[in-house]
């Protein structure tokens, strides 16, 4: 079956289970809210809530009105927290498909209120709150104007507030994740001041989850984590230091494609666009079929390695749109259509979305999310 594809990721689905149970570890009794948004963080929407119905996760985190749509079609049956935005004119899709909206605009709630009254149905909310990374979320000074609006919405119950950490992965300095959770409890204190009294507080990412306590409140909201990734080297560090062990997070994706062509070129010849890369010795190389269209960094040019036969072959020349080049001079046996990783494991070699983002000069999070939708994911 997986042999008709030309490029594919696999999905381990043992590997996922485990970062699943660590996570649940981590979380105790609290609510998780996986997130799967982006297309389950490139890893295929569809194919990790197949793995996610096997698993003790209340919630499933999506951006859009067409993710959450996505997952109901896809047969997710419990809750689903839209972390985004819905257009005001998408509203009644919150009623429709039992969606659990994330506010932070007076238009928002004023709207879905109306919405909700009109069809009779409790609309369950979580109110986002600002504390200090200024992207989405209700100001301070706003807060008594939009509980009192909550209020007056019979049919809107307040399930959640919620928070997002602006600088909790970036650093082993944790002095302004620390003042954002004074200002969270300082703004959950003032809304239980008005007399609404939301049942979950939530504010952990992987990063908080795996090392603070304090943020994990009644509900987490891990991401990266559950793909076996570490939000960043600073936050593996500080998990390591504080005690914890090491493979505790397994990453679960692992990218191939095949050789669809092998050529022998002389000394001297240029390779690719732009003619980069100059052979100095009669050089075997491979043409792979893809290509920054499918995800992989242009800038990656001349620069990493795939894995075929489990050795190290290094791109040679420009990637271009949906090809690359690849020397083989050193590796036997090479056929055509001979699989090749992109990203995993091969024998004793790995390449790690870590490795591919620190080449790219970027984070393992845009490297897994920016893998085109329309490649084909298996789960094995
Ligand atoms: C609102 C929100 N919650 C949770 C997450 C999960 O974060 P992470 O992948 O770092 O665990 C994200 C991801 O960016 C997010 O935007």
């Amino acid at each position: 079956m997986r042999k008709e594809y030309l490029t594919w990721l696999e999905i381990d689905a043992k590997a996922f289970s485990k970062n699943i149970r660590t996570i649940r570890k981590l979380a105790g009794p609290r609510l998780i809210a996986a997130a799967v948004k982006s297309n389950g963080y490139g890893h295929g929407l569809g194919q990790i809530l197949t793995l996610l119905k096997k698993e003790d996760v209340e919630y499933v985190a999506v951006h859009s009105l067409e993710e959450a749509r996505l997952s109901r079609q896809g047969g997710w049956k419990r809750n689903i927290l839209v972390v985004g935005y819905i257009p005001l004119v998408d509203l009644k899709a919150v009623i429709d498909l039992n969606l659990e909206l994330t506010v932070y605009n007076l238009e928002t709630i004023t709207i879905l209120g109306k919405l909700a009254e009109k069809s009779k149905r409790m609309i369950n909310i979580h109110l986002k709150v600002e504390t200090g990374t200024n992207r989405q979320g209700v100001e301070f000074g706003k807060i008594s104007r939009v509980v009192s609006l909550i209020k007056g919405s019979p049919y809107l119950h307040l399930k959640g507030v919620s928070t997002h950490f602006a600088n909790i992965e970036d650093t082993t300095d944790h002095t302004y994740a620390n003042f954002q959770l004074e200002q969270f409890n300082k703004i959950v204190q003032k809304i239980h001041s008005l007399e609404l009294y939301p049942e979950y507080r939530h504010t952990a990412c992987s990063a908080a989850l795996l090392l603070f306590e304090d943020t994990k409140f009644e509900l987490v909201r891990p991401g990266i984590a559950i793909y076996g990734l570490w939000p960043s080297k600073e936050t593996y560090l500080s998990y390591r230091l504080a005690g914890g062990s090491n493979g505790v997070l397994v990453p679960i994706l692992t990218w191939k494609t095949r050789v669809i062509q092998i050529k022998d070129v002389p000394p001297d010849a240029f390779i690719g666009y732009g003619c980069t890369y100059r052979t100095s010795v009669k050089t075997k190389l491979a043409v792979l079929p893809v290509g920054y269209y499918d995800g992989y960094d242009r800038s990656l040019s001349n620069l990493a390695y795939v894995l075929i036969k489990g050795k190290r072959a290094p791109i040679r020349g420009r990637i271009c749109m949906n090809l690359m080049m690849v020397d083989i001079t050193d590796i036997r046996g090479v056929k055509l259509e001979e699989p090749v990783v992109l990203l995993g494991k091969d024998g004793k070699e790995q390449i790690t979305a870590d490795q591919m983002a620190s080449w790219a000069g970027t984070v393992n999070y845009e490297v897994m999310s920016r893998i085109n939708g329309n490649i084909p994911r298996v789960i094995v």
